[in-house]
């Protein structure tokens, strides 16, 4: 294939969320996409793989699918692998790893296809393989069909950058971008966390609000490929000015450990200067002056954190807060425990969205504005 040509990109999102995914790619201006499950794709070239890195935020991560060609057999595997243009794509300096699936293929054994491709790329390229390596060429052989994709990401995309402290169970960015879209948010209303950890939520409506590039202050896998022209990247990354807003992005928690993280996450992401965050229970909270928005609340689950039965009480707490003292707010709860987001007794709208992570399926629950 040739590298200028468009080529299939590939971003995995988590499943339950390809719809969303596929509107933020549209409204970044990408081409058609097709969902999948577990992700989205669209036609693009290297300078659509970078600024999807750079400004999707709910992508997991980006894959370029660089080739693909029929194997039957492991010497044919072997043969094409060789005559594949990896110069092209790779640096013969720069480690890479290999990882190999094979489904319903003559080629069934994944370890001896590996072995093939990894001496085909250092007997051609001279690129050193090696399993540990940031950069990831994974292969696919599937109904004898063999696809070459490299992860231009590397590290997922939910590691924004700026999160060094996170408490015990943080949300990933990826899923709290994703979870406030579904809320209608935009940027242009005001945030409210109860329970903020380490402060995915109003640090990415933040950041939102300020039109900051989500991957911005991080490094990409596709930096260290061939062909990469640091100079037009700084310029993409750059972006353009953040924009002024008068609107605040408020996290409350009441473990002090929580606040500090939180506070010290959203001085790295920069935007310190619009968020606020305040060691303070459910109980006292009140919504801040100003124009009204939305809550949006991760509260513990029993699986991970918590016994359930406390549970119970912590989330009736929540709801009669929020039923009573935030009207005119629209609220969305994330939990995998839909007996304690009812326990809230909040008008949920019907439709919610469920998402499998982390080995649980969470389900975000919104309601409309509260009267
Ligand atoms: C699942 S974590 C939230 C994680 C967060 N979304 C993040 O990304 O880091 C739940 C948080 O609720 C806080 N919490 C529990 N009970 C609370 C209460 N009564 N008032 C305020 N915060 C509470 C815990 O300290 C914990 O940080």
């Amino acid at each position: 294939m040739n590298p200028a040509q468009p080529f299939e990109i590939f971003l995995a999102a988590p499943p339950g969320l390809e719809a969303d995914l596929a509107a933020e790619v549209a409204e970044k201006g990408f081409g058609p996409t097709t969902q999948h499950p577990g992700g989205v794709s669209f036609m693009g070239g290297w300078r659509e793989v970078q600024r999807a890195n750079l400004e999707l935020r709910g992508a997991g991560r980006v894959l370029a699918r660089i080739g693909s060609f029929r194997a039957f057999h492991l010497a044919q595997l072997d043969k094409r692998s060789r005559k594949f243009d990896w110069a092209a794509y790779l640096r013969p300096d720069v480690p890479l790893r290999v990882e190999v699936i094979c489904r319903k293929s003559k080629i069934y054994h994944a370890g001896a296809a590996s072995e093939r491709i990894k001496r085909a790329i250092s007997e051609t390229l001279g690129a050193p393989l090696d399993d540990t390596a940031p950069l990831r060429l994974m292969a696919r052989i599937e109904d004898d069909l063999v696809t070459f994709s490299l992860d231009t990401s590397g590290e997922p995309l939910h590691r924004r950058g700026y999160k060094e402290a996170v408490g015990k169970a943080p949300m990933r960015e990826t899923l709290a971008a994703m979870f406030l879209r579904e809320c209608g948010y935009d940027g242009t209303e005001p945030v409210v966390d109860p329970m903020c950890g380490s402060g995915t939520f109003p640090i990415e409506a933040a950041e939102v609000a300020l039109g900051l590039l989500p991957g911005r202050a991080r490094h990409f896998a596709f930096e260290d490929m061939a062909g990469f022209d640091a100079r037009a990247w700084a310029a993409m990354r750059a972006g353009d000015p953040p924009r002024d807003t008068a609107l605040r992005f408020y996290g409350f928690d009441r473990d002090a450990g929580a606040v500090r993280m939180a506070t010290a996450n959203a001085a790295r992401a920069g935007v310190d200067h619009i968020t606020e965050f305040t060691c303070q229970p459910i109980s006292a909270l009140l919504p801040p002056e100003g124009p009204r928005g939305l809550v949006m609340v991760n509260p513990p689950y029993g699986a991970r954190i918590g016994n359930r039965k406390l549970l119970f009480g912590l989330y009736g707490a929540l709801g009669e807060v929020l039923r009573t003292r935030f009207r005119g707010w629209r609220v969305g709860i994330v939990t995998s425990d839909g007996g304690l987001a009812r326990a809230t007794d909040l008008p949920f709208l019907p439709g919610a969205t469920s998402v499998a992570h982390g080995g649980l399926k969470i389900t975000l629950h919104r309601t409309g504005v509260l009267r």
